[in-house]
């Protein structure tokens, strides 16, 4: 994890488990957030706190173009500004109801967020594509152990394991917690697919062994 994340891009999910319609919690290094696509597709960040109350908007709903709070139906634009308050159906909110937002872009078939205002652009992935993602309960330090590699300042990492390659990107959940992106060639067969896939298991096994050892000292 970088030292200090403003300005980067985190790989939060993987394009095909958000589908329209939708919100999921995901998070950033800056903290949680309600992850979300609207009806025609777009995908938004909104900080993880509904202005109202306080509830999380992640257990909230997507209804066309806008996300709402579970709690009292509050709803928001993709620009963070509230647009509905139920219970005063005639009123106009005032644009001082926000919820903070996030940059986010997708490209080959990932979705990024931004902390801060990242000046580039989300690094390409040049011929890979995502096969799945999965948790480890292992931070970075144990997941680079196992690779026997580093990660680079985006969390693409490349290791061989069992005469496997792989190729993951991996974005920081907690400490202890980390989420992992596995990348394939585009044209891997179903073998390919299925091999890395249980390389990549393996490879998490031997961090959250890692891990478990470490905070067991
Ligand atoms: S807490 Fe979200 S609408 Fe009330």
């Amino acid at each position: 994890m970088l030292s200090d994340p403003t300005g980067s891009w985190t790989p939060v999910a993987l394009s095909v488990d958000l589908p329209p319609g939708t919100v999921v919690p995901a998070r950033t290094p800056a903290g949680p957030i309600a992850l979300w696509r609207s009806a025609s597709g777009r995908p938004s960040a909104s900080a993880d706190r509904c202005p109202h109350r306080g509830m999380r908007l992640s257990h909230g709903f997507v209804r066309g173009e806008t996300l709402s709070c579970i709690y009292h139906g509050w709803s928001y634009g993709a620009a963070g500004n509230c647009l509905r308050i139920p219970a005063h159906p005639g009123l106009s909110p005032p644009e001082t109801i926000r919820v903070a937002t996030h940059p986010v872009e997708e490209a080959g078939g990932v979705i990024w967020v931004g902390v801060g205002e990242p000046a580039t652009q989300p690094p390409q992935l040049a011929g890979l594509v995502p096969l799945r993602s999965l948790q480890a309960q292992a931070g970075m330090a144990a997941l680079e152990a196992a690779a026997g590699a580093k990660a680079d300042e985006n969390g693409l990492l490349e290791t061989t394991q069992n005469s496997q390659e792989i190729r993951l990107l991996l974005a920081f959940q907690e400490r202890d917690e980390t989420l992992i992106h596995v990348l394939l060639d585009g044209d891997s067969s179903l073998l390919e697919r299925i091999a890395v896939s249980r390389a990549v298991e393996a490879l998490r096994r031997k961090a959250e062994a890692i891990e478990a050892e470490g905070s067991s000292r």
